[in-house]
């Protein structure tokens, strides 16, 4: 059952929710403006799910994408794994409910929280069940409702996050052909710096956590920024380094898209032109798990990524977490 085979993604898809939330939508909200938000972050505009839709609505959207583009039934899948912070509940888990709205009866289903780096840590799960050889097909989702966790009276944060989900389907490849290297890490001593107190064991929901707005993100910007735009790139270099390649061989970037100045900072140490780094921020915010998932999908739906190319994904979040993947891409 243990054989060690390399591993591809054979297929990607994304969804966003409809409603689009501009700058100017939130200068109504909370004391902000179009100029700060863009010159800050370089967002314009983000989504928001419709009432009805939960993070497992979303999800179904972009799977049946990824399924479609790998050419794969729903049935055939044996994982799917779903990376979120903010689940359908707290249980079932979001991939279990994926599970039976995908009608993916043999599929085992378990969710992963990395927060905006679980897509990497979900590609990095869900790729051992393949190299070892107990699985053939997984699929792995990062999907967010931030919306529903954003305090939309916290200037601080309410402009920064947006709705979304992507997926892509693995499965096996050819050696040297596929994902080459994953490099992920974590340092809890920074969690403090992006969390949400309560509706956990430590505060369980309560008349007073609502009044205090502890069931909302608390993040410490420039704390979390700081750490970002060292991470980004460290992250990258180890993870070019365990592929036995150097930054002049990345073809194409694909960073977590939170805030354009650390998006820059990456792409500074990385020596590498705006052409071939996808940015998508403007558009849709930070949506977290999401992120670099929709970005994956909608730069490959555009050409910017062929096969035989060089994709670097990187990444970073609460946690605090941070990961990396290079990825010879084959689909
Ligand atoms: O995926 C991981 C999730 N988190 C992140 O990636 C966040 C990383 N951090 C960031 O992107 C940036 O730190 C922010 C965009 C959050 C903030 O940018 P900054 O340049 O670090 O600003 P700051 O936090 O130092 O705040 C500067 C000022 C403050 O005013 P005072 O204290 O100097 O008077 C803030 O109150 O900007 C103020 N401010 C705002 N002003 C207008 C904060 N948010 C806003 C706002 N509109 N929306």
């Amino acid at each position: 059952m243990f054989t060690q085979r390399g591993v591809s993604i054979i297929g990607t898809g994304s969804y966003v929710p409809e409603q689009v939330i501009t700058n100017q939508d939130l200068e109504k909200m909370v004391d902000t403006s179009d100029q700060w938000i863009i010159t800050r972050t370089g967002i314009k505009e983000r989504r928001r799910a419709a009432a009805h839709e939960a993070t497992s609505d979303l999800c179904y959207q972009a799977a049946v994408k990824a399924l479609d583009s790998a050419g794969v039934a729903p049935e055939e899948l044996d994982l799917i794994i779903v990376a979120t912070v903010t689940p359908d509940m707290l249980f079932p888990s979001t991939a279990c409910l994926l599970q039976e709205k995908l009608g993916a009866q043999k599929a085992a289903a378990f969710d992963l929280e990395a927060a905006c780096t679980g897509f990497i840590y979900g590609l990095a799960v869900g790729s051992q069940f393949i190299a070892t050889g107990m699985y053939e097909k997984v699929l792995v989702v990062g999907a967010e409702v931030l919306s529903s966790i954003v305090d939309w009276e916290d200037r601080n944060t309410c402009v920064l996050f947006g709705d979304g989900a992507g997926a892509c389907v693995l499965g096996p490849a050819k050696p040297g052909e596929g994902i080459l290297s994953l490099y992920l890490g974590a340092d809890g001593s920074g969690g403090h710096l992006l969390y949400l107190p309560a509706g956990g064991s430590r505060k369980p929901v309560a008349r007073e956590t609502v009044e205090n707005k502890e069931h909302y993100i608390k993040m410490c910007g420039n704390e979390v920024f700081k750490f970002a735009v060292r991470v980004m790139g460290e992250a990258s270099m180890k993870a070019l380094e365990q592929a036995g390649l150097s930054k002049e061989d990345i073809d194409f970037l694909v960073p977590h898209q939170a805030n354009i100045r650390i998006v820059d900072a990456a792409i500074k140490r990385l020596e590498l032109p705006r052409e071939q780094v996808y940015i998508n921020l403007d558009k849709y915010g930070n949506m977290s798990g999401a992120s670099i998932p929709v970005a994956l999908d909608e730069a490959v739906n555009e050409g910017k990524i062929s096969s035989g190319d060089t994709v670097l994904l990187v990444g970073f979040g609460a946690g605090l977490t941070w990961g990396a993947a290079v990825i010879r891409w084959t689909a």
